[in-house]
C-alpha cells in the first residue's frame, strides 16, 4: 500500500501546486476526517479541489473524527490520546482496503505546520498491522498566505521568527520573542498585549476564501476592528480561521 499525504493549500483551489495535482491523480481512495457540520464550508473547499484537479475515478471515505477533550488538565497527554484514537480509526479503514491501493490524505495548508497527519500515519505504521510506505507533498501554508496578502517579509533582515499558538503566545513574549506568527488561536490571545504601545499586528482571516479579511496597524488601535471582523465571520460561517504576525515596534 502507498499513502500520499498531500498539502492542498489553505483555502483556494488555485493554491494546489502542480506536484500536488500529480499526486492527487495517483490516488484511488481518499480518506477524509469528518469533523461534523461546523466545518462544512471547509469540506466543500476540499470537494472543489478534487473536482477541479482530479481527472480519473476515485473514492472518498470519510472517517469520523474522534471526540477531543478541549479543556484537558494535561494538554500533551490529551493530544496523544486523540492522535491514538485517530490512528486506530484510520487503521480500521485501511485494513479494509486492497493491499495494492494508493491512498491519499488531503492536508490543509502544509503538512509540516501544526498538523497531526504525519504523526498519526507514523503511529498507524507503528501498530505493525499494515504494510505501507508514505510520502509528503508540501502545500502553501496559511503563514505564506498571510505574508503574501499583506506583502510582508516575515523576518527582519537576518532576524529570527517564532511561529506559535495562541495558547503559547504569553510564554513566548515573556521569553523575549518580538517577531511572532500566531496560529491556532481560538480567542485573540494578542488582547493580552493591548495597552503596552509596543506591538504592531498584521492579521488575516479565512485567507484564500471569498471572505478573506485583512487588518493591519498598531495593535492598540486596530484590536477593536479585528474583534468586530472576527466575530462577524464567525457569526456568518460558524467558524473562523485566523493567523497573524505580531512585531514589536522597537526595531
Ligand atoms: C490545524 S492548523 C493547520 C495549519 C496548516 N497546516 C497550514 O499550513 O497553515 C489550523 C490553523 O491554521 C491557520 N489557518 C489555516 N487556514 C487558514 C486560513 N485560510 N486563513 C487564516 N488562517 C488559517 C489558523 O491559525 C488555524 O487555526
Amino acid at each position: 500500500m502507498r499513502i500520499h499525504l498531500i498539502g492542498i493549500g489553505s483555502g483556494h483551489p488555485d493554491h494546489v501546486t502542480a506536484q500536488a495535482v500529480a499526486r492527487l491523480n495517483e490516488v484511488e481512495v481518499f480518506l477524509v476526517a469528518d469533523k461534523g457540520e461546523a466545518v462544512g464550508d471547509l469540506a466543500q473547499i476540499r470537494t472543489e479541489i478534487l473536482r477541479r484537479h482530479v481527472r480519473g475515478e476515485y473514492r472518498v471515505i470519510s472517517v469520523p473524527d474522534p471526540e477531543r477533550d478541549r479543556t484537558p488538565r494535561d494538554y500533551g497527554a490529551a493530544v496523544a490520546d486523540w492522535h491514538d484514537a485517530r490512528a486506530r480509526a484510520y487503521e480500521k479503514v485501511l485494513l479494509g482496503l486492497d493491499a495494492d491501493e494508493t491512498v491519499g490524505f488531503l492536508v490543509w495548508g502544509d503538512p509540516a505546520l501544526y498538523d497531526s497527519t504525519i504523526r498519526v500515519i507514523e503511529r498507524v505504521r507503528d501498530f505493525g498491522t499494515l504494510d505501507f510506505d508514505f510520502d509528503v507533498t508540501p502545500g502553501i501554508s496559511s503563514v505564506a498566505m498571510l505574508a503574501a496578502a499583506h506583502r510582508l517579509v516575515l523576518n527582519r533582515v537576518g532576524g529570527p521568527i517564532v511561529i506559535t499558538t495562541g495558547r503559547a503566545l504569553p510564554g513566548d513574549v515573556l521569553a523575549g520573542a518580538d517577531n511572532i506568527v500566531v496560529m491556532l488561536d481560538g480567542g485573540l490571545a494578542c488582547r493580552e498585549l493591548v495597552g503596552t504601545g509596543r506591538w504592531g499586528i498584521h492579521w488575516g482571516a479565512n485567507l484564500g476564501t471569498d471572505d478573506e479579511q485583512l487588518v493591519a496597524g498598531p495593535l492598540d488601535e486596530v484590536i477593536g476592528e479585528i474583534e468586530r471582523v472576527r466575530a462577524a465571520l464567525k457569526a456568518q460561517h460558524g467558524w473562523v480561521m485566523d493567523t497573524y504576525l505580531l512585531r514589536s515596534s522597537a526595531e
